[in-house]
């Protein structure tokens, strides 16, 4: 190696005493900055509303800055708070009562004060205020209950029942189910399965011994998934039979109690020969096509609604993935995950023989398609 000159050495020694008073400077710089940040939060309370209000605000709509009366419960389940006007809000209405602005209704107490975060009586109506002091409208979840509020967001009493979804399974069971079983169990969902004779002989009956025991509905979805339209009432009847006493082997001698016939392929006959409730759903998650948990989880929560009969199928690994994000989510916005059932009788309908049920949300309510009993 060569030797440095001393001119170089000379160079080299300014040039590593430039860069260690450089980094002396950054270090002093930020030190300087963290200070001011931590003086700042220190004293912000004090330095008057200016600076709260600058935080709070709600695009100039309103911010509760102080509560004139708080909430009776956090959660909102109990009467509304009353909360205050932001002073930098533009007071804007002309007088207290129901305002609109561009997020919804809101009701203003006084001149500077609005109802938050709980039931409020007026004029003999009950209605609910969110956190933000908005209308509730619709199925709304509060304190873990589901109430409803009709398209004025008045209460209905009525509907005061959880909000329910039942999560189906069809073609099952497969060998991804118990994995599904482990996540249902996880939190505390029920789901109805609908099990196929051949897959109960190919993975065993280890599965409905749990679904039995778990609390899970049990469903006869034929014996080899046949157009049941085109099977003879006879054939119809031993695609039945041979799934239920494969179902029976692993459930306290009990065949299935309800039935979904494969593709939804049905007719007045076969739903005699089924001689239980059948099932159709609301929502089909094509989850046999797309095979992706993202389309799966997309599927069931845009859009989901109460009530309503979600289908998929607990033979892909996607959908048994998908439903790790989809059945803490729906928990998370309140919903109770029950079987068809449970959901039936939440609904007030009780179930007949022979007959098809289509979904019991809203919309299925609306449009008198809740079942083909009448038909
Ligand atoms: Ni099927």
């Amino acid at each position: 190696m060569k030797r440095e000159t001393l001119k170089q050495r000379r160079r080299r020694l300014r040039r590593e005493k430039a860069i260690r008073s450089c980094t002396r400077i950054a270090v002093c710089v930020i030190a300087a900055l963290a200070l001011v940040t931590v003086g700042w939060k220190i004293a912000a309370p004090f330095l008057g509303d200016s600076y709260g209000q600058a935080e709070t605000g709600n695009d100039g709509q309103k911010g509760p800055i102080a509560e004139v009366q708080a909430a009776e419960n956090e959660d909102g389940s109990g009467n509304a708070g009353i909360a205050q006007l932001a002073e930098t809000t533009e007071v804007p209405y002309e007088a207290p009562g129901w305002q609109y602005d561009n997020t919804g209704w809101w009701y203003a107490v006084s001149d500077t004060t609005y109802y938050q975060n709980g039931f409020a009586v007026i004029d003999d109506k009950t209605y609910h205020f969110d956190s933000s002091g908005y209308l509730s409208v619709g199925w709304t979840p509060i304190g873990g209950k589901g109430y409803y509020f009709d398209e004025n967001g008045v209460y209905d009493p009525e509907k005061d029942h959880s909000m329910m979804i039942a999560l189906t399974f069809d073609d099952g069971p497969g060998a991804h189910t118990g994995e599904l079983l482990d996540t249902l169990k996880q939190y505390g969902a029920k789901a109805t399965f609908f099990l196929q004779g051949v897959n109960i002989e190919q993975y065993g009956g280890e599965a409905i011994a749990r679904m039995a025991s778990e609390g899970h509905l049990i469903g006869n979805h034929s014996y080899d998934h046949p157009n049941m339209l085109k099977l003879s009432a006879e054939d119809a009847a031993t695609q039945f039979q041979k799934t239920d006493d494969l179902i029976a082997q692993y459930n306290n001698g009990s065949g299935a109690s309800v039935v979904r016939f494969p593709y939804g392929n049905k007719s007045k006959e076969l739903e005699a020969i089924a001689a239980r409730p059948c099932f159709m759903w609301d929502v089909d998650t094509m989850d046999w096509e797309s095979r992706n948990v993202q389309s799966n989880i997309q599927a069931v929560l845009n859009g989901v609604e109460p009530g309503q009969i979600i289908l998929m199928h607990d033979i892909y690994q996607a959908t048994v993935e998908a439903c790790k994000t989809i059945i803490p989510e729906l928990v998370s916005r309140g919903y109770e995950l029950v079987t068809l059932d449970t959901l039936a009788a939440a609904s007030g309908v009780e179930l007949q023989n022979g007959v098809t049920y289509y979904g019991f949300s809203q919309a299925d309510i609306d449009a008198g398609n809740v079942s083909d009993a009448e038909n």
